[in-house]
């Protein structure tokens, strides 16, 4: 059965060990990022359950350090990535979201893949929930008089555990070798170069930052991508952790030809198989959870093909263009 635009649930390394060699253009993914327990099999459940030592007790999700995190995600996206270089075609371009933790851990198991690392872009974002806590009510239990729990939490005000609100998620740009050199490869395969008629506003050249909430006006002008409207994700989309459309699109325009397989391997409610689909290209999305297929399934349907040229909301300026 051919497996061109569907949606497949399971696990990715069974999913994708029945994928032929060398048959995807590219490969845009957001995979589990392993902080809080929410790992390869995603078990938010055991998140809330976790109370021995190797996490910080009695915290929130969110909140928990592994130190092992780092190496379980290492040793499973080195079998990830293995695979997606045995399906990618020669030249062809993995961008892999992160999180500004793990990232170091995730791309070298890109890297030990045998993946080249091209580039790192940022996606840059202004919203997000600050994650440090006070600690005053490890304070309060202290075996300290009262005065002196008072004088502690007057000295320690402003001071938290040492997470900051974070902006940005990295992207790892990674390509998978080429036959000869790069033109060869791009005259046979259809991959392996950047098209760099791709605009954001008023940049001349793609670039790798990516922001899709106003940030300043210079910033905009040459970053902002068309930020996601509310329909777009669907009100029925209860994913965790959605990814803007045009983000998406920005990669598959830059890396890919119309008509090109694009495979998300953790498709989660499946944003990049929209952005694929709006762009004319075929999609394969895989995901462990039946749940969020049902939901990219149904965004899928949603989904008018466009001619490529202008992305998700051409109402809105500025606006992905291609040029001719
Ligand atoms: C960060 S989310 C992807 C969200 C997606 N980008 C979107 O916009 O909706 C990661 C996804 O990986 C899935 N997942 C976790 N472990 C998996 C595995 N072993 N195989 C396939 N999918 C997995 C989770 O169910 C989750 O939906």
């Amino acid at each position: 059965m051919s497996t061109l635009n569907q949606l497949i649930v399971g696990d990715c390394l069974q999913i994708l060990a029945t994928l032929e060699n060398s048959s995807v253009d590219a490969v845009i993914t957001d995979p589990p990022y392993f902080l809080d327990k929410l790992d390869s099999d995603w078990d938010a459940d055991r998140v809330r359950h976790m109370t021995f030592g190797q996490v910080i007790k009695h915290l929130p999700a969110g909140m928990k350090l592994d130190p092992e995190q780092g190496r379980r995600l290492y040793e499973w996206y080195l079998q990830v990535s293995q695979q997606i270089m045995r399906v990618l075609k020669p030249g062809g371009f993995f961008f892999s979201f992160s999180s500004p933790r793990l990232y170091h851990r995730l791309t070298c198991a890109v890297e030990d893949a045998g993946f080249l690392i091209r580039d790192t872009f940022l996606w840059v974002y202004l919203q997000n929930q600050p994650k440090a806590m006070s600690l005053n009510h490890f304070i309060m239990r202290m075996p300290i008089d009262p005065e002196a729990k008072e004088a502690l939490k007057k000295r320690l005000e402003g001071w938290r555990t040492p997470q900051i609100k974070s902006c940005y998620e990295p992207i790892v740009v990674a390509q998978k070798s080429y036959e000869r050199t790069l033109l060869d490869n791009f005259i046979k395969h259809g991959v392996g170069l950047f098209n760099t008629n791709l605009r954001i506003g008023i940049n001349y050249y793609p670039s790798n930052i990516l922001i899709v909430d106003g940030v300043e006006e210079l910033m905009d002008k040459y970053f902002l991508l068309d930020k996601p409207s509310a329909e777009e994700k669907g009100d029925y989309n209860h994913h965790q952790t959605v990814k803007p459309v045009p983000l998406c699109e920005y990669l598959i325009l830059l890396s890919t030809q119309e008509g090109a397989t694009v495979l998300d391997p953790f498709v989660g409610s499946g944003t990049t198989a929209v952005a694929a689909k709006r762009l004319n290209r075929n999609y394969i999305g895989i995901d462990i959870n039946p749940e969020y297929i049902h939901i990219a399934e149904r965004r899928l349907a949603e989904v008018q093909a466009s001619d490529g040229r202008n992305s998700s909301l051409p109402s809105r300026q500025p606006t992905l263009l291609l040029d001719d």
